[in-house]
């Protein structure tokens, strides 16, 4: 496994506060609306996604929870080298397999050939697999939707791993396979107008924000950034920092 995983290698320090915090939050959102589908993305590369998926999904699966991660970024998954799996069969090989039909009685087994264990206890990837030519064409396959429904029956909660929203179409079209939205920023990195530009494009989409997670920021910064997010984006602010447990606001 991969040095990202904090939340494993280092339970008790505080950024895995920051993570446990992130959890309470969703499962909160969870219980009030059966909610069990996230979608977790960003304006644009290397805010955090997929690091706040890999760790938000072993913080689940820490509150004994049984954990799917997805990854639906079908370009540049990284779910895999995560958790040091084959990357060779996954989403992108299901959604283009046409033995994924809802009379199909053996699609528990074609489901079974890309869910992969981890060595975390209850968490399960499904890989990206490698990059197909068309990747939002085969999001929008209908074996996507065959599989979530039996994959949500499987699972408490499954969350996704998707490319940034503001570059590429393949968010868009997940926003609404998913229950709720987790939006990742990066302090230094994400541009206010960016956040707009991803907060228009979710609800468009008929989305629905669950809330906004402030990745890495330095903790000399929290006050003034979370006024200024907070302008920008009617929701709740979930604050992940480097050095000290900061709640929600
Ligand atoms: N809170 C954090 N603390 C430390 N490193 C982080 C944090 N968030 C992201 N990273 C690192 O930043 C890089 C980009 O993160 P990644 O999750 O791959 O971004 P994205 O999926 O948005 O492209 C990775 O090397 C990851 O380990
Ligand atoms: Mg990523």
């Amino acid at each position: 496994m991969k040095k990202d995983l904090i939340i494993h290698e280092a339970p008790k320090s505080p950024v895995s506060e920051a993570i446990r915090t992130l959890r309470t939050s969703i499962t909160y959102k969870m219980t009030k609306n059966h909610d069990k589908v996230f979608l977790i993305t960003s304006s644009s590369i290397e805010e955090g996604k997929s690091w706040v998926v890999s760790n938000l999904a072993i913080a689940f699966t820490q509150s004994k929870q049984k954990v799917l991660i997805i990854d639906a970024d079908l370009r540049k998954g990284r779910q895999a080298n995560i958790f040091s799996l084959d990357n060779s069969y996954g989403l992108a090989n299901i959604l283009d397999n046409s033995k994924i039909t809802i009379d199909n009685p053996n699609l528990d087994e074609e489901l079974k050939k890309v869910i992969f264990k981890t060595q975390i206890d209850n968490l399960f990837v499904i890989p990206s697999g490698l990059f197909p030519s068309k990747p939002s064409e085969l999001l929008e396959n209908k074996q996507f939707d065959i599989i979530l429904e039996k994959l949500k029956s499987e699972f408490d909660i499954i969350l996704f791993d998707a490319p940034p929203i503001n570059i590429v179409t393949d968010s868009m079209i997940l926003c609404n396979k998913a229950d709720s939205v987790i939006v990742v920023c990066a302090i230094g990195k994400t541009k206010r107008e960016s956040i707009v530009e991803t907060k228009k494009k979710i609800i468009s989409m008929g989305g629905s924000i669950l809330g906004v997670v402030i990745n890495k920021m330095p903790i000399d910064k929290l006050k003034e950034y979370t006024k200024d997010y907070t302008k920008y984006n009617n929701n709740k602010i979930i604050k992940i920092d480097n050095s000290k447990l900061k709640n929600i606001s």
